[in-house]
């Protein structure tokens, strides 16, 4: 059963598509049922039919295939009853009624209330539907659903639906429900359709350049800014350390008695925490590789325009990258001295999933106590603990192993002195917590124009679609934040504190702490949130965004940084 389950993930990466989109004439077309749940918060989602909605008179119609994505996002499709066949009209006419009760009433009036909106699908086209309106103190629901579809050969290329005929809702009404359906010849090509849910006035290409030239000079001026930092001052040092002949012996101890070079001895002493911290690296590696390998794959297959396919795609490559995660962790956890290597291996592996299943399952908790709504399906989460046990597992001790043994050897151009030398006494801006703290507002300054658009779309009734900025946006930030850490971490060397490892990591990772701060702006500001559920939901999955956000800055930050220290004591004879 659980095997079943993976594979069952593997193949619809393969094969996304169940249906071929083509009908023939009179071929039955489907009207799915999905969701229903408050505008303004497009992830709170309830079944269709946990209103008080009725089914139609047809009986329903063969296995649907829910894949793991699609549980996972709240996609639980169920069978309209409606009767629609391809390029037949139907006139107006009733397809069931409801007869309110007392709870039933309630049910409806809160959803009218809250702005409900309910979605279906037809031939994977979304199609969006509010539930009611209301006028002063009275509440309306329509009853009337018109399918205007359009078609192109065999293929449906347009649905529009409009809501129609208002009832008012009272404690015992007796409500019928009624369709209709019109299609209509279309010009769309089929690989356009999805074109009208894209809104290109949201998501204006000027700004996005506009935003991106702005990073873009930012980056400039950083990298100008770090080499001449950089070059002015090595030149400077390496001058004096090297200049021993033109130096009388006082000088020359005079010179030597500050800056970086003095901590040599202790660079590359281990650091505390280090298996957490190891653990932070290697999932930060393989964080960023998903990430990159997402944005590419949805850049060249559209993916946002199949239900799920996003999700599936994320799932199985994080799974498929798992060794990196492994190699990288575990390799830095070994040249570190560290022993516990299964400690650190089972971190690494389960920290993300962990995470991210914990708040997911906090979330859950809260939405099954507040709202009696419907949980992650328990099949789902069989399948998430199997793909977490019996891939990812495997996989990153394939990697740790991999690590040890090929990139496992401490290999530091300098020896670590036996006894850790004290830290100076220093200004209190050249303290690792005030750089950590500054390390971010750069980086963030360059993503927090995009952070509006994707903050939006994930929130909003918005397909994000221009994945070619965020590819670029992505690069832009991972540059700053290697040039912002390198600074930092030169300052700290020079402050004569060589804790430069976790002051690094965190410096660049506190990016996620500045986008943390800008979702409580969005939040109160942007969106029309309301309620423990809601603002629950808001909260933590933005934690989770940040956090994710941030390992992968960390990583990044902490991997320049270390390339740029092991070349500057590399260059440093050491007598
Ligand atoms: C759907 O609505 C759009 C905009 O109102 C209209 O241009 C289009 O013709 C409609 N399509 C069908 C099939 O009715």
């Amino acid at each position: 059963m659980k095997f079943l389950y993976i594979i069952f993930i593997f193949w619809t990466i393969v094969n996304c598509d169940e249906h071929t989109h083509i009908y023939k004439d009179g071929e039955q077309v489907v009207l799915w049922m999905n969701t229903v749940g408050p505008y303004h918060n497009r992830q709170e989602t309830y079944a269709y039919f946990s209103l008080p909605f009725c089914i139609g008179t047809k009986v329903t119609i063969g296995h649907y295939h829910e894949t793991l994505s699609e549980a996972l996002q709240g996609v639980e499709l169920e069978f309209s009853g409606l009767d629609i066949t391809f390029k037949d009209n139907v006139p107006a006419q009733q397809f069931c009624a409801i007869e309110l009760n007392e709870q039933s009433y309630k049910a409806l009036v809160y959803a009218v209330k809250n702005h409900y909106w309910y979605q279906m699908y037809i031939d994977d086209l979304p199609i969006w539907g509010i539930v009611g309106e209301v006028d002063g103190d009275q509440y309306y629901i329509w009853t009337h659903k018109k399918f205007d579809i359009g078609y192109n050969g065999k293929r449906i290329v347009e649905v529009n639906l409009t809501a129609e005929n208002k009832e008012r809702l009272t404690p015992d009404a007796k409500i019928p429900f009624t369709y209709e359906v019109n299609w209509k010849k279309s010009n769309i090509n089929f690989e356009d359709r999805f074109d009208k849910y894209l809104d290109p006035n949201f998501f204006q290409h000027r700004i996005h350049w506009f935003s991106i030239f702005n990073s873009f000079m930012m980056v400039i001026f950083l990298v100008g800014l770090v080499s001449m930092i950089l070059m002015r001052t090595l030149r400077k040092d390496y001058a004096r350390y090297s200049k021993d002949d033109d130096l009388d012996d006082l000088e020359k101890d005079l010179g030597d008695e500050y800056g970086w070079k003095q901590v040599h001895g202790d660079v590359f002493r281990p650091v505390p925490h280090l298996a957490c911290f190891s653990a932070l690296v290697g999932a930060g590696y393989q964080l960023t590789v998903v990430t990159l390998a997402v944005i590419i794959f949805t850049i060249f297959g559209e993916l946002y325009t199949e239900r799920g396919s996003l999700l599936s795609t994320a799932i199985f490559i994080y799974a498929a990258t798992s060794p990196i995660n492994g190699y990288f962790g575990g390799s830095l956890y070994a040249r570190m001295g560290g022993k516990l290597w299964i400690k650190q291996m089972l971190l690494s592996a389960f920290l993300l999933p962990v995470l991210v299943c914990g708040t997911a399952f906090f979330i859950n908790f809260i939405a099954m106590y507040y709202h009696a709504s419907r949980a992650i399906p328990f099949g789902s989460m069989i399948a998430v603990m199997s793909i977490c046990t019996f891939v990812i597992l495997p996989l990153t001790l394939v990697g740790t192993v991999l690590g040890r043994n090929l990139a496992g050897q401490p290999d530091y151009p300098c020896r670590i002195n036996a006894v850790p030398r004290p830290i100076p006494e220093k200004k209190w801006f050249m303290e690792p917590f005030i750089i950590i703290i500054m390390g971010g507002i750069l980086p963030f300054g360059s993503i927090f124009i995009e952070m509006y658009f994707i903050f939006t779309s994930f929130w909003a009734y918005k397909i994000y679609y221009v994945y070619g900025f965020m590819l670029l946006v992505f690069l832009i930030l991972m540059i700053v934040t290697v040039c912002v850490t390198i600074v930092c971490t030169y300052f700290l060397l020079n402050a004569e504190d060589y804790r430069w490892q976790w002051t690094s990591f965190l410096s660049a990772g506190s990016t996620a702490l500045y986008v943390y701060l800008y979702s409580f702006y969005y939040f109160i500001f942007k969106t029309k949130m309301y309620g423990l559920f809601q603002t629950t939901f808001y909260f933590g999955y933005m934690a989770l965004f940040s956090l994710a956000l941030g390992i992968i800055c960390g990583t990044v930050g902490y991997l320049g940084t270390s390339i740029f220290v092991r070349k500057i004591y590399s260059t440093v004879k050491i007598d």
